[in-house]
């Protein structure tokens, strides 16, 4: 088969396939801990399911608006001036099957030959796949282990040239469990506004999961609205990652673009999802601070863990479900970590490099279980490690 050249330029997340692997072992009866998929192991809360289900027998099996039902562009809207504090409206959001879809969009949108995008590294594996696809090209904000995976802004500001049109933040961070503060936030928002024609992605989808302090959007600084596309989506706020909703909140001249894009390729997003979506933001939010305690007490345990481990060392996760501990210490390449933790442990995780370059010598944990589960993981892990010898 001749495909198009633009197919190698096209990357993958990895997960999914670390994931097919443990089930094949599983098949085979081996017992595998799932650390590698980064989803919520909660269930979707039940008064959101409960809206789901109605609007399906309500007869809401339709097409409905490719930007997204009104209701619900509006409850957006109303939600992210009071959590972000943003002015905004629904003419400024397009609602999409999973956040996914906007990240391709904007990149798409954007970027081209000859145009630079600035994103986090190691970050999450679709931005570099998307940027190289659309012919820009990826020029990579290193977050560095001794700043508690945070990046070094003198550093971004030399990167930042006339040729950059687009940077992607993503906080907190996956896989880094990083979190960028305000003042960071707001030294990002002034090197943006010192050039013409610079857009921020901010991805904040995982804001509802922040350890300490409050989550600020950058786009609620001065004269960042017109510059910021948000991503958000409910997968990981309200553990609904298979009812594929996601959004973007952007200034308004793009939105024919994206809106453009999405109808080319999926029309919509399910009617019946975006009816529990406003369940979910409309509802109430104990579900979601739930979930936070949950994760709060995994991370210590995680965190311990690993210290405890020779040759790894993992700074605190400030936010997501993720560790990201450096294992270049055990004389193991993320790929042989990653491989043996599965075949050996029985621990299914995923290499760094899987996030890019600078994500060699590390790898990625998702606290997504439960905390039986994770110290017998932990266990194994250690065990392993020690046994390298
Ligand atoms: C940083 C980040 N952004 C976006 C997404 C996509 O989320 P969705 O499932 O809503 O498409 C993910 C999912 O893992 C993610 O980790």
């Amino acid at each position: 088969m001749t495909l198009a050249s633009r197919m190698n330029d096209l990357g993958t997340e990895t997960a999914f396939e670390v994931l097919a692997k443990a089930k094949v072992l599983e098949a085979q009866g081996k017992e595998i801990i799932h650390l590698e998929i980064g989803e919520p192991d909660f269930d979707t809360p039940k008064h959101i399911v409960e809206a789901g289900v109605e609007a399906l027998r309500d007869g809401h099996t339709h097409y409905g608006p490719t930007a997204g039902l009104p209701e619900l562009r509006e409850a957006i809207a109303r939600n992210s001036r009071e959590v972000r504090g943003i002015d905004t409206n629904p003419e400024h959001v397009v609602v999409t099957p999973g956040a996914k879809p906007i990240m391709f969009y904007v990149i798409l949108a954007l970027s081209e030959p000859g145009v630079e995008v600035i994103y986090p590294n190691p970050g999450f594996p679709i931005y570099e796949s998307m940027i190289r696809f659309s012919g820009g090209t990826p020029v990579p904000m290193r977050l560095l282990e001794s700043k508690a995976y945070h990046p070094d802004l003198d550093d971004l500001a030399q990167k930042i040239t006339s040729r950059t049109r687009l940077i992607i933040i993503n906080s907190p961070e996956n896989p880094c469990g990083s979190a960028l503060t305000r003042d960071e936030l707001e030294t990002i928002a002034n090197l943006v506004k010192k050039r013409d024609g610079i857009y921020v992605m901010s991805d904040e989808i995982y804001k509802d999961i922040l350890y300490t302090g409050e989550h600020h959007s950058i786009a609620a600084f001065p004269d960042m609205g017109e510059r910021t596309i948000i991503l958000d989506g409910f997968s990981k706020s309200y553990a609904m990652t298979g009812w594929r909703l996601g959004y973007g909140i952007m200034p308004p001249e793009l939105v024919p673009h994206i809106v453009k894009l999405a109808v080319n390729s999926v029309s919509c997003a399910a009617t019946f999802s975006q009816r529990a979506a406003i369940a979910a933001l409309d509802g109430p939010q104990d579900g979601v601070q739930a979930m936070l305690v949950e994760f709060t007490l995994r991370r210590r345990l995680v965190t311990d863990g690993l210290r405890g481990i020779p040759g790894i060392t993992c700074p605190e996760p400030e936010g997501a479900f993720y560790a990201f501990p450096n294992i270049s210490g055990t004389g193991l390449s993320s790929a042989e970590f990653e491989d043996r933790s599965m075949n050996e442990a029985g621990v299914a995780l995923l290499a760094g490099n899987a996030f890019g370059e600078f994500g060699e010598g590390y790898v990625r944990l998702s606290y997504a279980n439960s905390q039986q589960n994770i110290s017998k993981a932990l266990e194994r892990l250690d065990a392993m490690v020690r046994s390298l010898g």
